[in-house]
């Protein structure tokens, strides 16, 4: 009776003393996991906020980007929006700019590489636009890459000083390394004024140094764009005299293209195509309407640019429309160009 007792509680006691075992073991293993797994993510988390915040460093003017290639955007010709068609341009301007896309456009086969040699015809590694402002620089450089079927990287000159030495310099090798890696390419590089100053300007001060290392490392790039490579550089610029002599030599940036204003017939043309994106009805009234319009508007816009002219009849556009007028007046839009040469002379004066 007395052993039955004993076996009895014995087995009573283990059992639970396992239990107990087992629940603290379950207890401490629950949250040593849970603990585990907190301090991994947490680590996770610090490093890829970390990471992170040294990817978003600001530049010198404050704006936020990266320097990796990652961060390099690559537009496919079918998704820019910008087309030559759109473009009234001058027309030897014109007959430049469909020489340049011809040359881009023909494949390097065999006929064309002996035809390069016998000609010394080959496409230029660097094209300058040149012109002030609202002439459609910008808009030409996409809508060449687009008309040509090449890629599209879009590198903003004063957005490309970044605060830490040789930030820059690594984010300029991985465009021309995207480039490379994207062929068919343009690499348009709006006001590259701002990227490639005349190094004879560097004052010995820490930003004149970055300023000459920066040119130094552009122009190497550009150098080793190889001939067969199909890669166009285009820049755009409102002050062509700031540029460093070493980029427009021979071998670099070869062909310039002024966009100067425009002349009578091509303010007519432009304004004539805006006319049209007013959808009125065809009749002989409205005919006369746009004869008389165009003609009175040409006199009183010779000194205006392209986006100015798009501009007068943008403005027209709107003060019928706020004004509820039934019908466009020929004053609607000769006041509206008259506003705009009162803007543009006020702001030529501060
Ligand atoms: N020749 C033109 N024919 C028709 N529209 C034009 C022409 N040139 C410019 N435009 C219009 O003006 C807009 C602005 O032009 P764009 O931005 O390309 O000028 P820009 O020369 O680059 O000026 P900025 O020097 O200020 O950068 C274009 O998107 C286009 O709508
Ligand atoms: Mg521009």
């Amino acid at each position: 009776m007395i052993v039955e007792l004993s076996q009895g509680l014995n087995k009573y006691l283990s059992t639970v003393g396992v239990k107990q075992i087992y629940a603290i073991y379950k207890y401490y293993l629950k949250h040593f996991i849970e603990g585990f797994l907190l301090s991994f993510g947490s680590i996770l988390g610090a490093v890829a906020g970390i990471n992170y915040v040294l990817q978003r460093q600001p530049d010198f003017f404050g704006n936020l980007t990266g320097s990796g290639s990652r961060n390099i955007s690559v537009k496919n010709p079918e998704d820019i929006k910008h087309s030559l068609q759109e473009l009234q341009l001058d027309q030897a301007v014109y007959e430049q700019v469909m020489g340049i896309i011809q040359l881009l456009k023909s494949p390097l086969g065999e006929t064309e590489k002996i035809r390069r040699e016998l000609f010394q015809v080959k496409a230029s590694k660097g094209i300058l636009l040149e012109g002030p402002p609202g002439n459609g620089k910008t808009h030409l450089a996409k809508a060449i890459a687009k008309e040509a079927g090449y890629h599209l990287i879009e590198v903003s000159g004063p957005n490309m000083h970044k605060k830490f030495l040789g930030d820059s310099e690594a984010l300029l090798a991985n465009i021309f390394k995207a480039a490379k890696k994207n062929q068919p390419c343009v690499i348009f590089v709006d006001e590259i004024d701002a990227l490639i100053p005349k190094r004879e300007a560097n004052d010995g001060s820490a930003i004149g140094k970055h300023y000459t290392s920066l040119t130094d490392k552009f122009l190497e790039e550009m150098t080793h764009i190889d001939d067969n490579d199909q890669i166009l550089v285009i820049g755009a610029t409102n002050f062509i005299a700031r540029l460093d002599r070493a980029a427009t030599r021979r071998g670099r940036f070869d062909a310039k293209i002024c966009l100067s204003l425009p002349d009578a017939e091509q303010r007519q043309r432009i304004m004539s195509a805006e006319f049209d994106r007013l959808k009125l009805p065809q009749s002989a009234e409205i005919e006369s309407f746009r004869k008389n319009l165009i003609e009175r508007l040409t006199i009183l816009t010779e000194k205006f640019s392209p986006i100015e002219l798009r501009s007068v009849f943008k403005d027209a556009k709107l003060y019928c429309y706020e004004h509820k007028l039934g019908n466009y007046t020929v004053d609607v839009f000769v006041n509206a160009a008259i506003q705009i040469q009162s803007q543009e002379r006020l702001k030529m004066r501060n």
